[in-house]
Parts: structure tokens; sequence; C-alpha cells
């Protein structure tokens, strides 16, 4: 693999018109696009002049962008022809570290193991799950200081996330920061999204420490009857093909749950908050009609896209809008872009909390692989809204958010908020 990316524009492409740049050249995994929030104007000339676009040199190595919406449902529904293995993100694991996850695996094992854990987040559980989310959301909630400056982001976003992220583990409570911490040290690392706060060094320490906690609490489980309220080691220890795990397996697998259940909520929760800001009318509205938080959860999620793509490795030579793909090709689905695709979402620019056919977006993909905790991320996005709409009349955004460096997780690292009572 070449050099990691941040160094590689010059002029930075966050600052150039991307109608003035040779459109072979675009370089859409450049993470300083996101960090900048710039990217839009890139993918959609992208969409309108190469909807399947070649880019022979990055700093992840070459790579197909994918960006219309109907082109992505189509690669996404396909994986015979696309395959997930052996990574989901545009930058390769290194070859001595490479974790197994079923996020990143073809069938048949894939489908395996996903029916092992997917009884935590199914309907039963989930409603078994509500009423401790929503006591934690409550905690949280009026635990905040009103009328004063602080940081959405750690206070309410992550520190909500973590808490149902305990619970989904059945993880020591007062530990909880540390799947925060390990989830933030998974996603990061220059070979994986360019981000290059985070030395790969960094993060495989980070990760084998999540690997020796996580194999203390299997060994205890393994020993123990299950209990009522399903969680994710118990399953996988008792299941007998998911026993067998090597050490790597469980944590790839570990880091998949962890991350699943972490950045994407997190950055829908910021992500909203920002939307309504950014758009007083539709505050307006909800205010009007708190029963449009259902829908708008969806818009949100749509909106924001905090997974900015899955990609796949062509498993044979093929065709695609005239374009050449061949075997081995990295294939990059750029969820992103496809959510706001003229071509199939009416003013997709546009947040609109009341948005008909809203669950009609591209953020928990499709197929084998569609996002198996979807149903628990809008119900922790609902919760959260009813009980913020019962609280304060308004979360105001005070000063600029700051944003992830990362072309994988489009989020926010820092918001500053001030709450207005009733
Ligand atoms: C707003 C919230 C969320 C978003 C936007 C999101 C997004 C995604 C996306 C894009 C995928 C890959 C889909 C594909 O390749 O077609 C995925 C897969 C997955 N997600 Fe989510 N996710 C969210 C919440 C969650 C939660 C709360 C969990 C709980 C643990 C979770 C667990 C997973 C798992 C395990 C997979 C792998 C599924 C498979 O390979 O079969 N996600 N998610």
């Amino acid at each position: 693999m070449s050099e990691p990316s941040n160094q590689r524009h010059f002029p930075r492409q966050a600052e150039c018109n991307p109608y003035d740049v040779a459109i072979e050249t675009i370089d859409v995994s450049d993470p300083d696009l996101f960090q900048t929030d710039t990217q839009a104007a890139y993918f959609k000339r992208l969409r309108d002049e190469a909807p399947v676009h070649y880019l022979a040199d990055s700093a992840f190595g070459p790579f197909w962008s994918i960006t219309r919406y109907q082109d992505i449902f189509d690669v996404d529904s396909n994986h015979d022809l696309y395959s997930s293995e052996p990574a989901i993100v545009i930058g390769d694991q290194k070859e001595e570290f490479t974790l197994k996850q079923f996020i990143a695996m073809d069938p048949p094992k894939h489908d395996t193991q996903r029916k092992v854990v997917q009884p935590v987040v199914g309907p039963k559980n989930l409603a078994m799950m509500e009423p401790l989310i929503r006591q934690r959301v409550q905690e949280i909630l009026d635990d905040l200081p009103v009328g004063e400056t602080f940081d959405w982001v750690d206070r309410v976003s992550i520190e909500l996330t973590t808490r149902m992220l305990a619970t989904l583990f059945d993880f020591p409570f007062e530990d909880r920061r540390k799947l925060t911490y390990w989830s933030d040290m998974a996603t990061a690392s220059p070979e994986i999204a360019g981000d290059t706060s985070v030395s790969s060094e960094q993060r495989q320490a980070a990760l084998m420490e999540c690997l020796e906690v996580f194999t203390e609490l299997w060994n205890d489980r393994i020993n123990r009857e299950p209990g009522e309220r399903l969680d994710f080691i118990t399953l996988m220890a008792h299941d007998k093909d998911m026993r067998k795990m090597e050490p790597l397996e469980y944590l790839g697998n570990l880091v998949l749950l962890i991350v699943g259940g972490n950045d994407t909520t997190r950055n829908s929760i910021s992500g909203g908050v920002l939307a309504l800001n950014q758009n007083p009318g539709e505050y307006q509205k909800l205010q009007q009609n708190p029963g449009l938080i259902p829908n708008m959860v969806s818009e949100i999620i749509r909106w924001q896209t905090p997974l900015t793509h899955m990609r796949r490795l062509a498993k044979q030579d093929t065709e695609l809008h005239g374009q050449q793909i061949h075997a081995g090709d990295k294939v990059v689905m750029w969820y992103v872009s496809g959510n706001r695709d003229e071509r199939v979402i009416e003013r997709p620019d546009e947040f609109i909390i009341d948005r008909p056919k809203a669950r009609q977006h591209l953020s928990f993909g499709f197929g084998v692989h569609r996002c198996m905790g979807n149903r628990l991320g809008e119900m922790q996005l609902r919760i959260v809204w009813e009980e913020i709409m019962q609280r304060f009349s308004k979360v105001e955004v005070v000063e600029e958010p700051s944003r992830v460096r990362s072309n994988f997780v489009r989020g926010f690292s820092n918001m500053p908020v001030r709450l207005h009572a009733h």
C-alpha cells in the first residue's frame, strides 16, 4: 500500500471547486473532505458525469466509486458478484493483524454467525430493553445544565450509546467508557480510514486490551446458564460453532458489534441536533407535532449517513454503466452520495422531518449484510427525541461543531450546545 493519505492533495480538494478538477483525479476517499464537510459537491459531479468512477491512484490503492442510489442498491444486493471479504472499508488491514468478522464474510459463514447474535437485537429482546434504555436516556438528560454551554457529543451522544452498548454486552457498567475508546481506536488509523492521529501500532495495542477484557467475560459466561435478557457474549459463547472461534475472530466480531452500535447511533444523535438547528422551520414543525419523531428519525439517519461507505471486491469481470470492472477490483458503494441522489430522492439536500417515504434511504445498506441493529438504532433515536421534547424547548447549537477526520465514519467530535427550558 502507498503512504497514508494526509498530504497527498495539494492544493487541498476541500478548497477547490470540484468542477475545476480533472474528473479522473477526483479522490473521494480523502478524509479531509469529510472533516470539512465539503464532499457533497464532489459526489454530485460523480453522480452526474461518472457514476462508476475509477481512481487509479489513492492512498488506499485504486478503487471504483459507485455513487448513484440504484447502482449502490444493485451492488449491495449482489453478494455473488461483489464479495465482502476480506474487509469492508476502502483501506486494507495489515495482513498479520486481520480481524475476522461476519460483516466481512460471504455466505454461508456470514449467515451462520449473524444468526447466532441477531436475537440480541430481535423484537423480543428490544421490547425488553426499551424501558432500560429510556431510563438511561432520562438519567443523562436530567443531569444536563440548562442555559450553559456544553459538548453534546460527549455528554449525550457518546454517553448514551456507551450505556446502550454496555447493556447489549452485559459489560461492567462502570467501565463502559472503555467501549467508546475501543470503538474509536477500531475505526481509526491511517491505513483504514485516513485518520493520522492514531498509528496502527496504537490501534493494535488498544484492540489487544479489548480482547483481554472480553476473554475474561467469555470465560465467566461460558460456565453460566443464559438469563432471560440476551447478551452478545453469552450467545457467542454458547453456540457450538462460534465457541470455537480463534481469538482474532472473536475480537473481530466484538469490534463489529461495538462499532456497529456505537459510531452510527452516536453520530445520528448529534447529526439530528445540527440538522434541526440548520432548519429552524423543521424544528418548529417538531415542536408543534412531536408525533413526527418516528418519521424524523429515518430522515435524520438518511441526512447524516453515519457510515459513508461499504467496500466490496469484484469476484469476476463485469460491466457497469459501460465501465469494465475486473475481478479483484475494489468497488466502493458511497451511501453518503446515494442518499443525496436526486434521481430517487426528491429534494435530497433538504432536511424534511415529515418527508414521505423517509425510510427509503441507503444508510443501513441492503442485501445479506443489511444492518442487523437498524431497529435498535431507530428505537434509541426515537426515545432520545421523545425525552428531549418533554424537557427542553430547544437544543441550540452555539458554535460550529468539529467533524471527525475519517472517510468511513461521518460524524462529530465536538458540538457546543445550550439547552432552553420550556
Ligand atoms: C443509525 C444507526 C446505524 C446505521 C446507520 C448502521 C449502518 C450499517 C451499515 C451501512 C451496515 C452494512 C450494510 C451493508 O453492507 O449492506 C451495517 C451492518 C451492521 N450493523 Fe449497523 N448501523 C446502525 C446501527 C447499528 C446498531 C445499533 C447495531 C447493534 C449492534 C448495528 C450492528 C450491525 C451489524 C452487526 C452489522 C453487520 C451485518 C451483517 O454483516 O450481516 N448497527 N450497519
